[in-house]
């Protein structure tokens, strides 16, 4: 039996090749003129390029690998496409008519480097962008079309964009642990369900396996926010490349603010757990799945 030592260093290589990929995929949407007009690729490759750490489209590739036993370039186009939206999703985020940052990956956040009209307008390329790639770039119009379903679904009006809208709404505003849970899967979860679930699909995932997926990844993606929340209470602004405790001046709706530090934990830890759980019928083929949703709880940044 391997040691756990062990097993970590092998998920943590396997993460690193993830990110590589991830990049290089990117790097090469970026590098294509006719894709990015001369005016936006600047600002879109400043913000593309920052050192985010990759996790969505790293569990796209994952699934992908899990379900097939390889990474094809369906996946890679459909991971570097949810990278594209989240990055949006972080730029509008952090606009002053939102959550007003001046931090994102270690440096100024877009409408800090350039201006706010470019912010916008970079968050938009990126948005529309991804959607682009995955109608041209993935090989069977049916699975295209299918992709685009689920991402538009997870970042659209009953996804991501309600979950901030939400988010917003209850700025200073007491939300009960319900509201809480409905602002977190909607503002984060649905994204990494998403990621799950198109990772899967690339890689040819049936429907009972897709279940599974969903379930992993919705469960991931509300620990992940809610080790957000307890980062913005815990970590510094160094060690998270953004402005730390935030949260509680702006008066947001946190897990840590609504049921304290230590259920937060507790709770991450159970979702990391069920996550875990709904892998069991892929068995080995799992672990860094696995792995993964156990690193999160401990992520430092
Ligand atoms: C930040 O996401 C926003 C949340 C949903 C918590 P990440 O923590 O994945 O940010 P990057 O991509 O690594 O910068
Ligand atoms: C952001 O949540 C969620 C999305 C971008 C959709 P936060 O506002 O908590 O993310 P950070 O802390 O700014 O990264
Ligand atoms: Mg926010
Ligand atoms: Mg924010
Ligand atoms: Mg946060």
């Amino acid at each position: 039996m391997k040691s756990d030592s062990k097993v970590k260093r092998e998920f943590e290589g396997d993460l690193e090749r993830k990110v590589k990929l991830v990049n290089k995929t990117l790097k090469e949407i970026l590098s294509r003129k006719d894709l990015i007009s001369k005016e936006l690729r600047e600002p879109v490759r400043y913000a593309l390029t920052g050192p985010g750490k990759r996790i969505r489209p790293a569990i796209v590739l994952w699934c992908c690998e899990m379900v097939s036993g390889k990474i094809n370039r369906d996946a890679q186009i459909a991971a570097a496409a949810i990278e594209m939206i989240h990055t949006y999703s972080l730029i509008h985020d952090d606009l002053p008519a939102m959550d007003d940052d001046d931090y994102r990956r270690g440096r100024l956040t877009c409408h800090k480097k350039f201006d706010e009209a470019t912010a916008i307008l970079t968050g938009d390329a990126l948005l529309t962008l991804a959607f682009e790639v995955l109608a041209k770039e993935i090989k069977s119009p049916v699975m295209a079309a299918r992709l685009v379903g689920e991402l538009a679904e997870a970042a659209g009006p009953a996804g991501m964009v309600a979950g901030q809208m939400a988010d917003l709404n209850y700025e200073k505003k007491d939300a009960d642990e319900k509201m809480l849970r409905y602002i977190h899967t909607n503002k984060t979860a649905k994204m990494f369900r998403c990621a799950a679930v198109i990772g899967g699909m690339c890689g040819g995932a049936n429907e009972k396996q897709l279940k599974r997926l969903r379930e992993y990844g919705l469960k991931v993606g509300l620990g992940f926010q809610i080790a957000d929340d307890i980062l913005d209470v815990c970590g510094t602004s160094k060690q998270l490349g953004k402005t730390s405790g935030k949260d509680a001046r702006q008066g947001k709706q946190t897990y840590p603010a609504v049921v304290g530090l230590e259920k937060s934990r507790e709770l991450a830890g159970k979702l990391a757990y069920e996550a875990v759980a709904a892998l069991k019928p892929f068995g080995e083929k799992a672990e860094a799945l696995r792995q993964l949703a156990e690193s999160l709880l401990n992520r430092t940044r």
